[in-house]
């Protein structure tokens, strides 16, 4: 396994006193997964209010037989910030139904999800688990200088993960995926489409809290990991749909003005005007042929695309150039 404790702690530092200082204020997406973090997105995923994790596993089970023929034997996945690791075992579980062997690379930022997906993965005999803890960048590098060239590989990059990227940054870690692998690779895309306004919101700010607890957690982990001191109960989720950027946008707000400090972050201070808010995701929302043009422009040529319709998800298979 990948990655320092240290080197984590460094970027998170860096990165809270950058994003708290600029202006809107700011936390990346990926600091949402700590150990409560992970375990709260695992709720989310069970909640009525948010399809996407059902309605990907239905495409993957329906369409696995036209998936698994794209893979050679031993086939080869890597799977980018697979969460427990529930739907490569999908696969898993079909490849070792045909007696076929396996290595799996699990690439996770989170070393909670990444041990619950190692243990999905290890029920399994005929596979070889490689876990990669780190960001979806390092871990692609770490999985691709282990890649066996005489076999090809399928990336998986789901759960709409791609959603948390802007449109520079999806373009450029799909070109990187697209550099990592080799002509006869593939990826298989899951992409949450654009639905009814009302849908987005309650999947991101659900009748039980669990997303907005999901949410304020990150409060709770910068106050132990980074000796910060707010009070997490003045700051409130929201969500909003910005239909011009077709993005779910999650924000902290602040409910008083407030001063908390970051001792572990070069001691700054960060001032908090009532209302003010912590922009700390995003979630970008797709057209199916949005999905497939973005690859595209990476170099990936699109191969199949199957849509849940009830949900509105879209799982995409590409050739890698
Ligand atoms: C939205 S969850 C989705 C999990 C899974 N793909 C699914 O479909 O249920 C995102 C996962 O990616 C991981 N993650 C988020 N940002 C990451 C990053 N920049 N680099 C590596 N892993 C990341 C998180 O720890 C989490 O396990």
């Amino acid at each position: 396994m990948r990655g320092s404790a240290a080197e984590a702690a460094g970027g998170l530092a860096r990165d809270a006193a950058a994003g708290l200082t600029a202006k809107p204020k700011r936390l990346p997406a990926k600091y949402l997964y700590d150990a409560l973090g992970s375990q709260l997105f695992e709720a989310i995923c069970e909640l009525p209010w948010y399809p996407i994790t059902r309605a990907e596993r239905a495409l993957l089970a329906r369409e696995r037989d036209a998936i698994l023929a794209r893979l050679d034997t031993p086939a080869t996945l890597i799977e980018l910030g697979g969460g427990n690791g529930e739907k490569p075992a999908i696969l898993v579980e079909g490849l070792a139904a045909q007696r076929r062997a396996a290595t799996v690379h699990l690439i996770d930022i989170s070393e909670t999800a990444l041990e619950r997906a190692r243990s999905a993965a290890a029920r399994y005999p005929s596979v070889i688990v490689r876990g990669h803890r780190g960001t979806y960048a390092a871990g692609l590098r770490a999985a691709a200088a282990e890649l066996d060239p005489q076999r090809s590989a399928m990336a998986l990059f789901l759960g709409s993960n791609i959603g948390n990227l802007d449109a520079h940054e999806s373009r450029r870690f799909l070109a990187e995926i697209a550099g990592a692998l080799r002509p006869g690779d593939s990826l298989l895309l899951g992409a949450d489409l654009v639905k009814p306004e009302r849908d987005l919101l309650l999947a991101y700010d659900d009748p039980l809290g669990v997303t907005a607890a999901f949410n304020r957690n990150l409060l709770v982990r910068l106050n132990r990991e980074l000796a910060a001191d707010f009070a997490v109960e003045r700051f409130r989720h929201r969500v909003v749909w910005n239909a011009a950027a077709s993005r779910v946008e999650s924000y902290l707000v602040s409910q008083a003005e407030q001063t908390v400090r970051l001792a572990a972050a070069g001691g700054c201070s960060i001032r908090f005007a009532e209302g003010e808010a912590i922009w700390t995701e995003s979630s970008y929302k797709y057209k199916p042929e949005e999905v497939a043009a973005l690859a595209e422009s990476a170099g990936f040529t699109l191969s199949a695309q199957w849509i849940e319709a009830d949900a509105a998800f879209a799982l995409t298979l590409f050739d890698a150039p």
